[in-house]
């Protein structure tokens, strides 16, 4: 597989944000809700957007400088000048309005009305919460970083979270569950991902220090058939199956490839202890 390397200092602004905004995906999206210093309501998304730390509750996002022209945007002047924003999760049933309240509108103009969404009274700032939205976050901000001063140079607004709040029928079983929630991501161009249905997996956390990729029979890194996940799901196993014992059963497989399949069978119904007892056949073929 060839790579294509392109330098940052021979592209243009333009190329340079389709670049991020393509292999850095999906990224979370942040409906930021500010107000002007005189109280005019404005709101906007920003997937330039993450949280930083738990302790305290931090979140930054990044309105940029315009990549036309280097003009700031208003949840920017917003949120410097009042040093409150309120920060919303957006789900898919609240995406295509979303995308209206992503226009440009001329200054004083409020998103909420263009873009239909209802504005309910924060607790603890004068920003507006997003009555749709299934998870919100009332923030003071932090600390501002200016990452430059060009045009589509980064802005980030680190806001410290003072309160959370979050439809009660999104948690399941003490976790905000992703099917509830149904949020969506921002990729490339204008695709977008719904972070819920199909799309949804789990993987067990790593328990302790995993034996390692390093770890695994020669004969198993080698394989055509198996892939890196399933190499990987093994080398996530706590230890190494003390004795290899190579037992065959009736039914067992009895060619190599026959056998890896079995093995990618057994940990695709996530059986561990099958799958390393058809390993352990695998490595004596
Ligand atoms: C899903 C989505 C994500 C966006 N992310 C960003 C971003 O991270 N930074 C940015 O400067 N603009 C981003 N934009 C564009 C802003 O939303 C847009 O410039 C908006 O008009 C800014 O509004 P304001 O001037 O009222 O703050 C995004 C647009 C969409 C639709």
């Amino acid at each position: 597989m060839s790579l294509r390397t392109l330098l940052a200092a021979e592209l243009n602004p333009i190329e340079t944000n389709a670049l991020l905004c393509g292999g850095i995906g999906p990224r979370p999206i942040a409906f930021a809700s500010t107000v002007s210093p005189e109280g005019l309501r404005n709101l906007a998304p920003f997937s330039f957007f993450n949280a930083f730390g738990s302790n305290p509750p931090m979140v930054a996002f990044a309105p940029n400088r315009r990549g036309r022209d280097g003009t700031v945007k208003h949840s920017y002047l917003n949120a410097v000048a009042t040093e409150e924003f309120v920060i919303a999760a957006v789900s898919h049933a609240m995406v295509q309005q979303m995308n209206v309240a992503s226009a440009e509108y001329p200054d004083g103009v409020d998103e909420f009305v263009k873009s239909g969404f209802t504005p309910l009274p924060a607790q603890f700032v004068k920003p507006a919460l997003v009555a749709e939205s299934p998870f919100q976050m009332e923030c003071k901000l932090h600390q501002m970083v200016e990452l430059g001063t060009g045009p589509g140079s980064g802005l980030m607004l680190i806001g410290e979270v003072v309160a959370f709040h979050a439809r009660e029928d999104c948690f399941q079983e003490g976790i905000l569950h992703p099917d509830r929630l149904d949020l969506v991501g921002r990729n490339g161009g204008a695709f977008y991902t719904r972070a819920s249905g199909p799309s949804l997996f789990q993987i067990a956390k790593p328990v302790g220090r995993p034996i390692g990729y390093d770890a695994l029979p020669e004969v198993l890194r080698q394989s055509r058939i198996l892939t890196g996940n399933d190499l990987g799901r093994l080398a996530n196993s706590a230890e190494l199956p003390a004795q290899m014992s190579a037992e065959r059963r009736p039914g067992d497989a009895t060619t190599s490839n026959e056998l890896e399949q079995a093995i990618q069978t057994a940990l695709q119904r996530e059986d561990l202890a099958e799958a390393w007892r058809l390993v352990a056949l695998r490595v004596v073929l």
